[in-house]
């Protein structure tokens, strides 16, 4: 028989075994959770870092900016970088062939100005690689064959929007180019009517991006030369215009974006030490110019019979303007490139050795020509009477009369303009008529031009 002593024994080594087994289930337990915590933290981090591998970087800092880009970006993801072969394209394009030859990288290379200014640097020997976003603001197909017309002699232009500071940074640091000729923007002054925000994303974000990257990645610092324009005197009365007349009357949208570019270029001369030259252009025209200005589209409508508006002041005075001729612009660019001085800075936007030059120029044709005159001078050439409607001009942005005092230009780089207005027409119909495949009438002041050559 077992006595009752034995059954509280064997009770309490029940309760004892049973407390051993409930402590080991919850060791079991607390393990199991530890290890199932450890494997999600791990899935978590390869999950983040699959994320990261396989799309851009985050939005914060690979989107440009507010004004976002249509492009996609020409960087890698991660880290950020060009593909080898862009690397190599970059490279060959902007090395210059000459010695002490520049190597400039041309903003709005697509564009009127910036394919001619690139070919004439292409040509003396320099390195060329432009930049352009190939935007739509008219006909693209201009800018893809202007863009061809560079690709044939050497040049490559990177397709991407100068808001996207991480793809100007890198390429400041990638390529130390001497100099930037900074001529994209969005032109034209009566378009601010249809889209004001293109000409703030384009001509003041997109300037502070470029002069950001500039100071702060670039090693050395390049000399920066810009377009600024004569639409910065606005409705100054006094002729003709020169450099120290007051700009604070600006007419449109278009001329206060430009004002604010030189007074955000005289910031970055005095913080970082850029240097850096405005020039401002007087309605420049020429063969593969922009079908937006007055002089492309009335030869358009002149050819296709179509009536053309030409504007009167309000007091009944003609329109004129300070045509000039592509090829004086260009000499003028490159002078002004010439004669930059280097940048003070230090890289990474430290402090400036000393002052910076900080200068602007008119670059314009001296002598300015009613509209009407150029509309004459057009139907000589096309052999076509101009069907037009005279009115008064609006109060749109658009400004009377324009007149260009170069003698700055002149003095410092040797600025003197020689193509007058119908020589310079002349060259633009017959480029004209050659990129439409359009047949002029045998008597047209044109054609007859044609057979003297
Ligand atoms: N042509 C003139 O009569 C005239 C007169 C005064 C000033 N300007 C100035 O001269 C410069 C060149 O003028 P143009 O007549 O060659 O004009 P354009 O429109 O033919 O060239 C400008 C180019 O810049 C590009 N662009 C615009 N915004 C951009 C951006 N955010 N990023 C990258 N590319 C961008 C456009 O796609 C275009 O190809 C402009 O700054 C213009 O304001 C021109």
């Amino acid at each position: 028989m077992a006595s009752p002593a034995d059954t509280s024994k064997t009770n309490k080594l029940e309760r004892y075994n049973s407390y051993l087994r409930r402590l080991s289930s919850a060791k079991l337990l607390s393990a199991s959770s530890k290890l199932l915590f450890r494997a999600t933290l791990l899935a978590t981090i390869f999950l983040i870092l699959l994320l990261i591998l396989h799309y851009p970087l985050p939005l914060s800092i690979h989107s440009p900016s507010s004004f976002s880009s249509p492009h996609r970006s020409l960087l890698t993801s991660f880290p950020p970088s060009f593909s080898p072969s862009l690397s190599r394209q970059i490279r060959l394009s902007a090395t210059p062939r000459r010695s002490s030859g520049l190597s400039v990288l041309v903003t709005g290379a697509a564009g009127f100005i910036g394919t001619h200014c690139s070919l004439s640097l292409k040509k003396r020997g320099d390195g060329v690689v432009g930049l352009d976003n190939f935007n739509s603001y008219y006909d693209p197909s201009l800018k893809r064959a202007r863009q061809a017309l560079l690709a044939r002699h050497s040049i490559l232009i990177l397709e991407a929007d100068l808001n996207d500071s991480l793809l100007l940074s890198h390429l400041f640091s990638s390529y130390p180019f001497s100099h930037v000729l900074h001529l994209a923007a969005q032109a034209g002054v009566r378009y601010a009517a249809k889209n004001p925000h293109s000409y703030i994303s384009s001509n003041v974000a997109a300037l502070v991006s470029l002069f950001e990257s500039a100071a702060k990645s670039a090693d050395p610092q390049p000399a920066i030369v810009w377009a600024s324009s004569s639409s910065v005197y606005g409705l100054n009365k006094k002729s003709p215009f020169s450099e120290s007349d007051p700009t604070d009357n600006p007419a449109s949208l278009y001329a206060a974006t430009k004002k604010a570019g030189e007074a955000i270029a005289h910031t970055y001369n005095h913080i970082y030490g850029l240097s850096l030259t405005a020039l401002r252009f007087f309605t420049v025209y020429g063969p593969m110019g922009r079908p937006d200005m007055a002089y492309f589209f009335f030869t358009k409508s002149i050819l296709a019979g179509k009536p053309i508006t030409i504007f009167r002041t309000a007091d009944g005075k003609d329109v004129a303007r300070d045509f000039t001729y592509i090829d004086d612009v260009v000499k003028g660019c490159l002078g002004a490139l010439d004669t930059a001085e280097k940048s003070t800075g230090s890289p990474g936007g430290g402090p400036k050795s000393g002052p910076a030059q900080l200068r602007t120029y008119n670059l314009g044709n001296t002598s300015p020509v009613p509209v009407t005159k150029l509309v004459s001078i057009l139907e000589g050439l096309l052999g076509v009477k101009a069907k037009k409607n005279v009115v008064t001009m609006p109060t749109n942005g658009d400004v009377p009369f324009t007149h260009a005092n170069v003698s700055l230009a002149a003095g410092d780089f040797g600025y003197h303009p020689t193509t007058d207005l119908a020589a310079g027409l002349r060259k633009f119909v017959r480029w004209y008529v050659h990129y439409y495949g359009i047949k002029l009438k045998p008597s047209s002041g044109q054609a007859v031009a044609a057979q003297r050559l």
